[in-house]
């Protein structure tokens, strides 16, 4: 559990909170694919130490993950009493509403519930927690993204554990500049641990380097160069996981990119780890 937590906070807190984010009204937050509440209910947590507002989203297709979080009381003990309000009224109401905000859970595939997001809300901050691109394909087509990248506000940003390269090149392609999340603690081995990928606002860009996130290194840039990058396609988002895998490896076969295992002889020196891609299976 402290695992899980240790991950949320770094790969999807961490890099968000003391951003322009939080500058002022309320904040306009979806998180797709809430599984076991772990992201929002952090979130929820830092928010709640000032008087920001949220206004929350959730997608998931399994109730199951939610409903064993608010029968765990060891889960439930790491969060607020308030935190827990949000969380056990999720699972009984599929909303909440406090002092803080309000939130609304929609049950079902996200291909077809993000179409049920009301029109005029647009995000300031998205969490992407999908399982990992070849068991969940659908959730990180180029279709999909682009979609959840149109709800993007100016300023706002979509935050995934993901660093893989077709993953980062659809983001690119919808239009978001794209950072890399620092490896930190346990992981310093790794290249990156995710990525952020922000809508970027009118008028000058100020280079993204902070403590947590870093512009692309030259051998992420060139990772998005290779046939890793070729993204998953679902342009009706109906395809099932085997098309979707299999329409994408044929697409690679056939490309001109050059291949992946060529680019990472590039990067031999680098760690094993250098060259592997952070997974999410749990
Ligand atoms: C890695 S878990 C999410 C963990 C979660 N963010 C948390 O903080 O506890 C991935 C979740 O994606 C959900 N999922 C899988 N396919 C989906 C789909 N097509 N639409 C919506 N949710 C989906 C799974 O049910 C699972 O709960």
């Amino acid at each position: 559990m402290s695992g899980a937590l240790t991950e949320t906070r770094q790969k999807f807190l961490d890099p968000t909170i003391n951003k322009g984010l939080y500058r002022k009204g309320a904040i306009h937050v979806l998180d797709v694919c809430v599984g076991m509440g772990y992201n929002t209910a952090c979130l929820m947590q830092a928010l709640n130490k000032t008087n920001k507002n949220i206004i929350w989203w959730g997608l998931e297709i399994d109730q199951r993950p939610i409903s064993i979080s608010v029968n765990n009381n060891k889960f439930l003990s790491l969060w607020s009493k308030e935190v827990q309000g949000v969380l056990k009224s999720l699972e009984r109401n599929s909303s909440w509403i406090n002092n803080k905000g309000s939130g609304t859970l929609l049950w079902g595939d996200a291909r077809q519930t993000v179409k049920l997001l009301p029109e005029n809300i647009d995000f300031d901050l998205i969490f992407h927690d999908a399982f990992s691109p070849c068991k969940c394909p659908m959730l990180w087509s180029e279709e999909f993204l682009y979609v959840l990248a149109e709800r993007i506000k100016p300023g706002g940003q979509l935050q995934t554990y993901s660093s893989a390269a077709a993953i980062r090149a659809s983001l690119q392609r919808a239009g978001l500049e794209i950072n890399s999340i620092k490896p930190g603690g346990s992981d310093t081995q790794k290249w990156s641990v995710g990525t952020t990928a922000k809508a970027i606002k009118k008028g000058p860009q100020k280079p993204s380097e902070d403590y947590l996130i870093r512009n692309l290194s030259l051998m992420e840039r060139e990772h998005l160069l290779t046939k890793a990058a070729v993204p998953y396609r679902d342009p009706l988002m109906n395809r099932n996981i085997q098309q979707i895998l299999s329409y994408r490896k044929e697409e690679q076969r056939k490309s001109k990119l050059e291949t992946t295992s060529q680019w990472k002889m590039r990067w031999q020196n680098m760690p094993e780890s250098i060259t592997s891609e952070p997974q999410r299976n749990n």
